[in-house]
């Protein structure tokens, strides 16, 4: 049994944080374990806790667009994963998503950083502000991060916007997502891989 496994099982029976208590299901992440590019998001939203797996609502949906229409990868190919593995939510009442909050990124973050030693990505793209914030320990927002090379350890970490930013503001088409795919323009340069032409999100 591998190490990611084994982090994976103790993920399953984890009561760490307040989130177990509200929680159908841990969503530890998936995908290669030898992936060159993985993906940070901040916490499952309510399709994700249902199914155990990551970014498979509406943000899930347009995320594997962008990375399978446009970047010419499959899911299986990248790892996805989570800074919390448990869904927060408001009140912790199931009635609205929210940021995980401080305590909850201390007790759940050393999981991720654990997948990400085991992993050893060549690239980590970090969605939105709670996942860019932790990864480079910085106080900015995405909008001045994104778009720009940082380092974890010494990984490069290429910050970009979170899916949901992308579909409250326009969608398909949008400047946002225009800025999201030059941000991947980036990423998919460092890996050495051509994007696909003529790209199509929807
Ligand atoms: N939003 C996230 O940040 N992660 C998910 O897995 C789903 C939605
Ligand atoms: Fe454990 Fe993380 Fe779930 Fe909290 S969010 S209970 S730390 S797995």
């Amino acid at each position: 049994m591998n190490s990611l496994q084994n982090l994976k099982e103790e993920a399953l029976l984890c009561k760490k944080c307040k989130l177990h208590t509200t929680r159908n299901q841990v969503v530890f992440g998936e995908g290669n374990p030898n992936a060159q590019l993985m993906f940070i998001g901040e916490g499952p939203g309510r399709q994700e806790d249902l199914s155990g797996r990551p970014f498979i609502g509406k943000a899930g949906e347009l995320l594997t667009r962008l990375i399978e229409r446009a970047m010419g990868f499959s899911r299986e190919d990248v790892y996805i994963a989570n800074i919390t593995k448990c869904r927060p939510t408001v009140d912790l009442k199931f009635e609205k998503d929210r940021a995980p909050d401080k305590e909850e990124v201390e007790a759940c973050s050393p999981y991720l950083l654990n997948q990400i030693e085991i992993i050893q990505p060549k690239v980590i793209v970090t969605l939105g502000n709670p996942s860019t914030r932790f990864i480079l320990n910085t106080n900015e927002g995405i909008t001045s991060m994104r778009g720009k090379w940082s380092k974890y350890k010494e990984i490069p970490v290429m910050p970009t916007y979170h899916p949901s930013y992308i579909l409250r503001n326009g969608g398909d088409s949008s400047n946002a997502q225009k800025q999201m795919w030059s941000d991947m323009l980036q990423v998919l340069e460092k890996l050495g891989k051509n994007p696909k032409v003529n790209i199509k999100w929807k």
